[in-house]
């Protein structure tokens, strides 16, 4: 097929669907030097801004430009070369010095004897696609530097409340140590312990990558790390099964004071001086609930049990009541404590 035979054809279906069709299309002859164009349909010609005399009888490359990627070219003449279909997107350039982004096709075209007659170049202008892309990109990076910083304040947020609640501490202790009421005294230290559990928590925020979530297990292995080395004793054995526990941040404070509750109330009525054993945790995290056992081996509670007024008592209840948890409180023989916690995991905190 030749230059003239196109025009002689234009009854030919095929030949009026390419004239017609919006998109871009070109015929080359690799026969003729320089492999030129000898058709190019109007939606090539409005996509060039080229007239037709200007491009047939020229190879393609008039379309190339500073932008456009030698790679990209390189790999068009190979395919070319080898005779093959060649599907690739590169910059191209319009008469008036414009650029696109040129989705460009490339078959050979072969007569029934397998000779090489034609190539056929189909040209799709993706310039808006990659423009909507780029927008996408710039959008994704201008949300995810928005996630970052708010991280990063978070962080800053939880390191600062962190310092504030150590200074707390370091007050309560202040007051405590010049405290001559032995009953004040232990009042104060309980609440330094307190105070101290949330601290941790914060600690634990201000490392940890996600500030929306809260593993109690990491936060169970710090507390009672910290816990155990302020009693000084050594002959109280820790024995952890913790399994990774997430929970949402919103739930973090209330699940450590009642943790916090229950390890200090082992480590300081399990084991008076003298006689040491073991505080064994386990943590199990299922679909819809979170399971703890806390059990000691020591001298177990008192059998008459005091009048459940004691403000550790009431704030178990007030924080298991909070999660919506349910706290048991067994005997373990021959003796100890066995504290089991099942924290319900879909409900929410109440504020
Ligand atoms: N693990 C335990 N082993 C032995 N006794 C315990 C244990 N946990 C709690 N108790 C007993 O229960 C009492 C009440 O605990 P709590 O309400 O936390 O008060 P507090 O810790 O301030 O004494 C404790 O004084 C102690 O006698
Ligand atoms: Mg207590």
């Amino acid at each position: 097929m030749t230059l003239s035979s196109f025009d002689r054809d234009r009854a030919d279906p095929f030949t009026a669907a390419m004239r017609a069709t919006s998109v871009a299309m070109v015929m080359t002859d690799p026969r003729l030097p320089d492999n030129p164009i000898v058709f190019a349909n109007d939606a090539f010609l409005g996509l060039t801004g080229y007239s037709s005399a200007e491009v047939i009888g020229h190879n393609c490359r008039f379309l190339h430009g500073p932008r456009t990627d030698p790679v990209a070219v390189a790999k068009i003449r190979d395919a070319i070369d080898a005779k093959m279909n060649i599907s690739i997107d590169l910059g191209n350039y319009r008469k008036d010095g414009s650029s696109f982004h040129n989705g460009l096709h490339i078959s050979p075209v072969f007569n029934e004897a397998g000779e090489l007659r034609l190539f056929f170049a189909s040209q799709l202008d993706l310039t808006d696609r990659y423009r909507l892309l780029g927008e996408w990109e710039q959008a994704n990076r201008t949300l995810s530097d928005a996630l970052e910083t708010t991280a990063t304040l978070v962080h800053e947020i939880d390191h600062r409340v962190k310092n504030n609640l150590q200074m707390v501490s370091a007050m309560i202790l202040l007051q405590s140590l010049d405290q001559p009421d032995p009953e004040l005294r232990r009042g104060l230290t309980d609440t330094l312990a307190r105070v101290e559990a949330l601290s941790t928590v914060h600690r634990r925020f201000h490392q940890s990558p996600d500030v929306s979530q809260f593993d109690v297990a990491d936060y169970v292995r710090d507390l009672l790390g910290d816990l155990v080395g302020a009693t000084g004793r050594t002959d109280i054995r820790l024995d952890l099964d913790l399994a990774s526990a997430i929970v949402p941040a919103s739930k973090s404070a209330a699940i450590a004071l009642l943790f916090n509750e229950v390890f200090t109330n082992a480590l300081k009525h399990a084991f008076p001086a003298g006689s040491g054993g073991t505080l064994r945790v386990s943590m199990v995290s299922a679909d819809d609930h979170l399971a703890a056992i806390v059990e000691d081996d020591g001298v177990g509670m008192p059998q008459a049990q005091r009048p459940t007024t004691s403000f550790g008592q009431s704030l178990i209840k007030t924080l298991a009541r909070q999660l919506r948890a349910e706290v048991a409180v067994k005997r373990v023989e021959p003796s100890g404590t066995r504290i089991e916690i099942r924290l319900p995991r879909e409900r929410k905190v109440m504020a």
